[in-house]
């Protein structure tokens, strides 16, 4: 990967560090380099993830990926991913949460280790989104980032526990922030490009669900176990503008020494944003055992979701 700073930007977009600074928080992002996909970026988050949960790849039962930027439509990265790994038999697919895929993730390999206790199931989420930038735009090119995050989910280890997650979702507002090149997109071979094929957002709008939502949901879960945000240590909140994080934070009452930041260094990275935020949290002594922490998400479809986790 290489690094695109705002200075960097302000070479072929117009914009400025003063802009992206003021209005996102953003100062950087990272960009797969050529050649790299999605899957090679999962693969090395992967790697981190099991040598961590000190795993071997053969214990794989289940590889479930979150993208929305996958190498293909077909194969799944999920699949491209187990391979990279020398993983064979395993089952593996991908699933589209937008920014939410981490939460979303967990959602659903809990169920799968409730169901099956001896799973050992390997979360990915992963982005290239500035394959899917239009640099044109300015009000979108600049949010974005590439990145990966992993964790392995057992009904049994040793590491965090998943007290509670709650995914939800709104498709009546999908259009308010898409991706083309799916088949919605009607192109023939040698069509020219439209704009369509890249991401394309009403910010506003998107802002003022995120900043609702967020908040929403993270009060639904910590209410229902019985718990205030004065029980949680750390929020680590989707990483997509410092703004939205800063609402969120001051709807939730928790203040801003107790929500990690560093969309700074990353921008946005979509699914990869929270489980990028927990391992560099980690990495920097920020998240520590013993620490209750509020993750919450938003992103395009609508989806969001809040999960509850237990170092
Ligand atoms: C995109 C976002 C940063 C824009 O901030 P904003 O305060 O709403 O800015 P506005 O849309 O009002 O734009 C203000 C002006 O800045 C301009 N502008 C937009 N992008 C710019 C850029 N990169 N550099 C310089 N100027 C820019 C606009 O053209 C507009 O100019 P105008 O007033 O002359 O028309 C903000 O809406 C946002 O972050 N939304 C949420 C996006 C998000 O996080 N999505 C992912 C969620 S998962």
């Amino acid at each position: 990967m290489d690094v695109l700073t705002n200075f960097d930007l302000e070479k072929f977009v117009e914009t400025t560090d003063e802009w992206i600074t003021t209005r996102t928080g953003i100062k950087q992002r990272h960009r797969l380099a050529e050649g790299q996909n999605a899957s090679d970026a999962a693969a090395e988050a992967a790697r981190l993830a099991l040598a961590d949960a000190g795993m071997e790849p053969g214990e794989i039962t289940h590889v479930i990926n979150a993208t929305c930027t996958p190498d293909y439509l077909c194969p799944n990265t999920a699949c491209l991913v187990e391979a990279k790994l020398g993983i064979v038999g395993a089952m593996a697919f991908d699933f589209n949460a937008a920014c939410s895929g981490y939460v979303y993730g967990l959602s659903m390999a809990r169920a799968i280790v409730a169901a099956q206790p001896e799973a050992r199931v390997l979360l990915t989420a992963t982005e290239a989104l500035t394959r899917r930038l239009n640099w044109a735009d300015r009000s979108t090119c600049v949010l974005f980032g590439d990145g990966a995050g992993a964790s392995v989910i057992t009904a049994d280890g040793e590491g965090a526990l998943l007290e509670d997650v709650r995914c939800a979702s709104d498709g009546n507002l999908g259009g308010l922030l898409t991706i083309g090149g799916g088949t919605n997109t009607p192109y023939a071979k040698g069509d020219p490009i439209g704009d369509d094929f890249f991401v394309q957002m009403n910010g506003r709008d998107v802002f003022k669900h995120a900043v609702r939502n967020m908040a929403a949901i993270s009060q639904e879960v910590l209410e229902r176990n019985g718990l205030t945000t004065g029980d949680v240590a750390l929020l680590i909140p989707h990483q997509a503008n410092l703004r939205i994080i800063e609402a969120v934070g001051d709807r939730l009452g928790i203040p801003a020494e107790r929500v990690f930041v560093n969309l700074h260094e990353f921008g946005n990275t979509s699914a990869a944003s929270v489980p990028l935020a927990i391992a560099d949290a980690r990495a920097k002594g920020v998240l520590r055992p013993g620490m209750r922490v509020l993750l919450a998400t938003f992103g395009g479809g609508f989806t969001w979701g809040a999960a509850l986790l237990h170092f």
